[in-house]
């Protein structure tokens, strides 16, 4: 039976190891809180998946967080926020965060006049942030631009890291001549590429959209009395669906990931 404390833990998913800079923002902010945490690497990387894939990928992993009796979970990935949640959003009982939603919302009330989007292909492609921050906000511009090679820099498995690193340039370029208040780094892989970004704009033309989702996360469980409020100490629950090893080295660059993560095999 569930208790009052609220030590239901927390879901959160990505494609791999990305999500967790979102959990690490977040485990900034609730310490207390336990968290399952799922990286599908068996169909890494997201960004190029279709929306039918995408959503088939979700539909899984939620059966699986419901199956681990959570009290919410966390779409920490850009790409399945902007292409599964919609369809998703009211197939369980627990409350599901989606990162892009999420975070525009908190951003769209802010005035912008122009906002760049980077992001991954299958994410541009929804064309869900400029969907969402002129849901909150309709005179905004918008200019989504897709890096392709952003998360292979990120995770050091790009076959021409100096080519596509040098390329960075020429992305936030063309970015720039949209004039962009701000640029939202849409994607979980690049704010760390941030050493690269201030070579050519200034560091506070850049938004996280996980600084400020975790912080609306946060508000959103304690105004619903959902909050961890029991004194023992947290536990963390990791979980892939192949290559756990490489998961544990790859999450180095995000968050520490102390114990080897299980193997789920989804239908
Ligand atoms: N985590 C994904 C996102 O935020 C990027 C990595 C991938 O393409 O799988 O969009």
């Amino acid at each position: 039976m569930e208790d009052n404390k609220n030590t239901s833990p927390i879901g959160f998913f990505d494609s791999g190891v990305g999500g967790l800079s979102v959990l690490a923002r977040f485990r900034n902010l609730l310490p207390n809180e336990n968290i399952i945490y799922f990286g599908d690497t068996v169909h890494l990387p997201y960004g190029n998946k279709s929306k039918e894939e995408l959503i088939g990928y979700a539909k899984n992993i939620l059966d699986f967080m419901q199956s681990k009796g959570v009290k919410a979970v966390v779409i920490a990935c850009n790409t399945s926020s902007a292409q599964a949640y919609d369809t998703i959003k009211d197939l369980y009982s627990f409350k599901i965060y989606p990162i892009i939603q999420t975070a525009a919302k908190a951003i769209a009330v802010n005035n912008y006049k122009r906002i760049g989007v980077f992001a991954t292909e299958a994410t541009v492609k929804s064309g869900k942030y400029t969907e969402e921050l002129k849901k909150y906000n309709t005179n905004i511009e918008v200019k989504e631009l897709a890096s392709k090679n952003w998360v292979s820099i990120v995770e050091k498995t790009s076959k021409n890291l100096a080519e596509d690193t040098a390329h960075i340039k020429d992305e936030i370029s063309e970015m720039l001549e949209f004039k962009p208040d701000k640029i939202i780094l849409g994607c979980t892989h690049y704010p760390y590429l941030m050493n690269e970004f201030v070579k050519y704009a200034p560091k506070e033309l850049f938004l996280d959209p996980a600084e400020i989702f975790v912080k609306y996360v946060k508000h959103d469980l304690d105004v619903n009395h959902s909050l961890n409020t029991s004194n023992e100490i947290s536990y963390e629950e990791f979980y892939v669906s192949s290559n756990p090893k490489e998961f544990v080295e790859n999450a180095k660059i995000f968050y520490e990931v102390k114990t080897l993560p299980e193997i789920v095999t989804m239908p």
